[in-house]
């Protein structure tokens, strides 16, 4: 444990990449690259495409594998007539333990707004899940300094009705959008500067300590060459990836960060 005791998550978010079977070889090769120490000391957690979660759930339990894994997205609906839509229930039945809502790609190609996005952390945590709560800024937000407060926001409206307790359950990921896939990475400097204004939020929403306990993750073209200086920022828990979470590689040198 290391940050007041807050376990660093790395959290591999493929998008919509890979087929079932291409995601049981890349979890396999993933524990591979892994061992005991390194996956106690880390959470790792995998974030496939609906389809492929059978097949994960299959590559954890054949192995034995201490790799969670979990969804990039939840009906904020409980049952019925949504068709196309996957309830908490049936994620849970699969094994998943997160679901992440609010990406900025939902966002902007799904028009997840704030009072879905919130919805949905609602619908995952009364399933049991780990909600993994997206915020970010675009270019021009970025451009126009109006980051921080930006993102204040939508932490705000994402977690609006939400008890400290239910809050203490939740993982929040800060992606500004500018740097996602297109290899800008935030420097480690910005990317401290909105998840420590995210956590004094969390405090001030939630005086008594809740603050301290809720992770907050870093995502945006994260590589292993990357990870360590983001991670060595003190309010920074974990990353959100994408693109180098395909790699086997590349993503467990992202999990093993504190041997580079
Ligand atoms: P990249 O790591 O490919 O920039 O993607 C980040 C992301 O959106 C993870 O959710």
């Amino acid at each position: 444990m290391t940050k007041s005791g807050r376990r660093p998550l790395m959290a591999g978010n493929w998008k919509m990449n890979l087929n079932w079977r291409e995601a049981h070889l890349l979890v396999q090769q993933l524990a591979a690259r892994l061992n005991e120490q390194q996956l106690t000391d880390v959470e790792v957690v995998v974030l496939p495409p609906f389809v492929d979660l059978r097949s994960v759930q299959a590559a954890v339990e054949e192995g034995k594998l201490k790799i969670g894994y979990g969804s990039q997205d939840i009906s904020q609906h409980a049952k019925g007539a949504y068709t196309g839509e996957i309830a908490g229930s049936m994620l849970t039945a699969l094994g998943c333990t997160y679901a992440v809502m609010g990406h900025s790609e939902r966002r902007q190609y799904h028009s997840e707004s704030d009072e879905i996005v919130n919805a949905k952390v609602q619908a995952a945590l009364a399933s049991g899940l780990t909600p993994i709560m997206c915020v970010g800024e675009g270019l021009d937000i970025r451009e126009a300094g109006n980051h921080v407060e930006y993102t204040v926001a939508q932490l705000d409206g994402g977690l609006k009705g939400l008890t400290a307790e239910q809050v203490e359950k939740v993982v929040v990921a800060y992606e500004p959008v500018w740097a996602i896939g297109t290899g800008k990475t935030a420097t480690p400097e910005d990317a401290q500067e909105v998840i420590g204004a995210l956590r004094k939020r969390l405090a001030e929403l939630y005086p008594g300590g809740t603050a301290d306990k809720v992770r907050i993750l870093y995502g945006g073209s994260v590589k292993g060459s990357n990870a360590a200086g983001i991670m060595a920022k003190p309010d920074i828990d974990g990353a959100l990836v994408g693109g180098a979470a395909l790699d086997a590689e590349d993503f467990s040198k992202i999990v093993c960060f504190s041997e580079n």
